[in-house]
């Protein structure tokens, strides 16, 4: 790995304080995909692990999945939106150009204290996130802060396209950090890296300042997602172990530490073979993409999400955060719960 300075454990730490998340009621199973492209149940369900993904309808957008997920968040951390100093915001499907989703959910939830902005960096905009508002919350300089991963990938997903739609679904994940000053709780590490060369992998050409929409498109079929998953898949996983292995090392953990790794939810034959290869026992490996599939930004923290609620991981457990997207992205977060 390329040079990424170890982050001191400042004595203050960012805690997570509540989490929340919000999915579509609408569900398109492979079933469901049958009926649009060439394909089955049984290759989607051994090539992805995917059963259903959730759908946006008419009215929800990506600010508002998100407003809901946040609206639960602070429920869960009993705490008020005006107490919330700021917010942000990984997507890369927006509420539209600008404003940013994130200035969008303050005002929707009455967050009138919080400064907001989103940042783009695919599925690793969640764990970017996370980083980002670690560095604020631990340094003293905000008491907490919101932080959230929301999509509406089916707007930019190509039902023409079976090596792609099958993939993909919307929802919202929401994490409040808060200071605490002391114990042993909170955000023990963060590390983020990205490679701009390998962007031709992952990305959704139409829409930006290269290819304007206003502008007649070479192809229409750019104001979708384009994939190359084959190439993905490797470097996804060859990514992910170094990062598991760098948060182990400079934490000084062992695999048998971490009571619960959840990974970005791409792939389930990825997280298995990454799993595998770390040594990790499948009761310490979340996935919940058979429900969700691939929900970009925002599958981290539903996942977080669904682990706190359903009780697979408890106060004082350690957990590990990993993702890997466009960009290319991929970062990791270690918590103590
Ligand atoms: C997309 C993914 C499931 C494809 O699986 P794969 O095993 O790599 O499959 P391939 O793309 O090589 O395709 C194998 C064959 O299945 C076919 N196929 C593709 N999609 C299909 C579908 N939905 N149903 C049936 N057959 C399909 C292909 O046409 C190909 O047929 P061929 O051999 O006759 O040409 C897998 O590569 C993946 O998950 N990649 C990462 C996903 C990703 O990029 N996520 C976003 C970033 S987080």
């Amino acid at each position: 790995m390329v040079n990424n300075p170890t982050i001191e454990t400042p004595k203050r730490r960012a805690v997570v304080a509540g989490t929340g998340s919000c999915v579509p009621d609408k569900i398109l199973s492979n079933q469901d995909l049958t009926k649009i492209v060439e394909t089955s149940d049984e290759w989607i369900t051994t090539r992805t692990g995917i059963k259903t993904r959730r759908i946006a309808q008419p009215g929800q957008t990506t600010a508002t999945l998100s407003a809901q997920a946040a609206r639960n968040a602070l429920q869960d951390a009993q705490m008020q939106a005006d107490e919330i100093e700021m917010i942000v915001i990984g997507t890369v499907t927006p509420e539209m150009v600008f404003p940013s989703t994130a200035c969008f959910v303050q005002d929707m939830i009455g967050a009138r204290n919080a400064w907001a902005f989103d940042l783009s960096a695919a599925c690793s905009g969640f764990v970017y996130g996370l980083s980002i508002a670690h560095q604020f919350v631990s340094s003293g300089r905000y008491h907490n802060a919101l932080v959230i991963g929301a999509e509406t990938l089916s707007r930019i997903t190509n039902y023409q396209d079976r090596g792609s739609c099958i993939l993909f679904g919307d929802g919202a994940g929401a994490v409040i950090l808060k200071a605490a000053n002391e114990g042993s709780q909170g955000i023990m590490y963060s590390t983020s890296f990205s490679d701009g060369r390998g962007w031709t992998a992952l990305n959704c050409p139409a829409f930006g300042s290269r290819n304007p929409v206003s502008k007649p498109l070479a192809d229409p079929s750019m104001v979708y997602m384009q994939i190359n998953g084959r190439e993905v898949y490797h470097t996804a996983v060859r990514r992910i172990v170094e990062l598991v292995n760098e948060c182990l090392e400079k934490c000084d953990l062992g695999v048998e530490d971490i009571a619960m790794f959840i990974p970005h939810q791409m792939n389930a034959r990825i997280i298995e073979s990454v799993g595998k290869r770390l040594n990790f026992t499948d009761d310490r490996i979340f996935i919940n993409i058979d429900k969700y599939g691939n929900t970009s930004a925002a599958s981290i923290p539903i996942a977080l999400d669904e682990c706190r609620k359903s009780g697979k991981v408890h106060k004082g457990d350690i957990i590990l955060l990993v993702a890997f997207g466009g960009g290319l992205t991929w970062g990791a977060n270690v918590i103590q719960l």
